[in-house]
């Protein structure tokens, strides 16, 4: 298949929204990353989504809104505390998982009886969404266990013959997917942290629970309560290593060091003030702070993949406001290689 890449004219998106009433695929750019979209009403168009991912049939996928009435089409009630989130977050990087009507297709779903949805915020996504005139379906639009594509670059590295257009909206502003949060229990539980942090959810709802996979390892793998969670992700082709605790900086250069020493390609990842302190080591630096590091992780991982190294090592930030996203992530694509001497079994 010819993959088109576009910009995000007018035209481009009259060619996407046909597409996609045609039971078509098109990559669009979404304020966290980017989206590959089929009709979300259609189980073809739904079906097609996981084959160009490879993606394993258990992954149920986020249907994407940009108005009140597509809603009701997909979720039979939406409880107070849900209509609240989507009154304060909506349109943004928050998705709601709530009971689904029979007019979801059971591929979209995974066969839960619950169905997640989203009104994204990029203007490029809503115009998608309203001129196909049906709710989208929608992962992310990398190959199944990459790192998520924050630029369409990364998107045409994956997807390159799969498909048949990427719409280019330049780089994501969040960097990481939206937070996922169900509304069945007593009180709201984040599945997946993201753009919309736990703080700015409880500012309006009081408390919310987060699932203990955001930040561990799943003992369990059938107890994971979002499917998705099972599965390997966001992985790079270097082995990353998480490094936290006392002294952190000074045990994540000396790995570096035994690294280069055993004939390996070592790169940092690291802060923006912490670069002058690592000598004339190879880095990247994702600027300063959480968010910061949030916005380019996945980018870095898929930047310094293309540099050719071996090993990746980041240090660990506080999981707090979208330290909780980025650690999440951050854990994934280390496969949870932490080197952490406070934890007797951290490695
Ligand atoms: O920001 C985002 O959410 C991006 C952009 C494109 O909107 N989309 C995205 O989709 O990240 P995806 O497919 O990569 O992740 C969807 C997540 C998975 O962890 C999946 O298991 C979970 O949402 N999910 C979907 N339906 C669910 C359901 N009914 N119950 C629990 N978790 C669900
Ligand atoms: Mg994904």
């Amino acid at each position: 298949m010819n993959t088109l890449m576009r910009g995000c004219d007018e035209e481009s998106l009259r060619l996407g929204a046909q597409l996609i009433k045609q039971g078509g695929l098109v990559a669009f750019p979404t304020e966290t990353v980017y989206g590959l979209g089929g009709d979300g009403l259609n189980p073809h168009a739904v079906q097609a989504i996981y084959a160009a991912k490879g993606r394993p049939a258990d992954n149920p996928l986020i249907e994407h809104i940009a108005d009140y009435g597509m809603l009701e089409l997909l979720v039979q009630t939406t409880p107070e505390p849900a209509r609240r989130a989507m009154e304060a977050f909506w349109p943004g990087p928050l998705t709601c998982v709530l009971p689904a009507t029979a007019r979801v297709p059971r591929a979209v779903t995974a066969g839960l009886d619950t169905v997640a949805v989203r009104w994204p915020e990029h203007p490029v996504a809503q115009a998608l969404i309203l001129q196909a005139g049906v709710p989208v379906a929608a992962p992310s639009a990398n190959a199944s266990g990459r790192p998520s594509p924050t630029c369409a670059q990364d998107v045409w590295e994956d997807m390159e013959g799969r498909i048949p257009l990427i719409l280019d909206g330049g780089p994501c502003r969040v960097g990481v997917e939206s937070t996922v949060v169900a509304f069945s229990g007593e009180r709201p539980m984040i599945l997946r942290p993201g753009g919309i942090t736990r703080e700015a959810l409880e500012s309006l709802l009081g408390p919310v629970d987060v699932h203990q996979s955001a930040l561990n390892a799943l003992q369990e793998p059938s107890a994971a309560p979002s499917p998705g969670m099972r599965h390997r992700h966001y992985a790079p082709k270097a082995q990353v290593t998480v490094v936290r605790g006392p002294g952190a900086l000074e045990r994540m250069l000396a790995a570096y060091d035994a690294c280069q020493a055993a004939g390996g390609v070592p790169w940092l990842l690291i802060s923006e003030m912490a670069r002058s302190r690592c000598g004339e080591r190879r880095l990247m630096s994702y600027g300063e702070g959480a968010a910061q590091l949030a916005a380019h992780l996945f980018h870095s991982l898929r930047l310094i993949d293309a540099k050719g190294a071996t090993h990746i090592y980041c240090l660990a930030v506080d999981p707090q406001g979208m330290g909780l996203a980025a650690m999440n992530r951050l854990l994934r694509a280390a496969d949870f290689d932490v080197m952490d001497p406070q934890e007797e079994d951290g490695r």
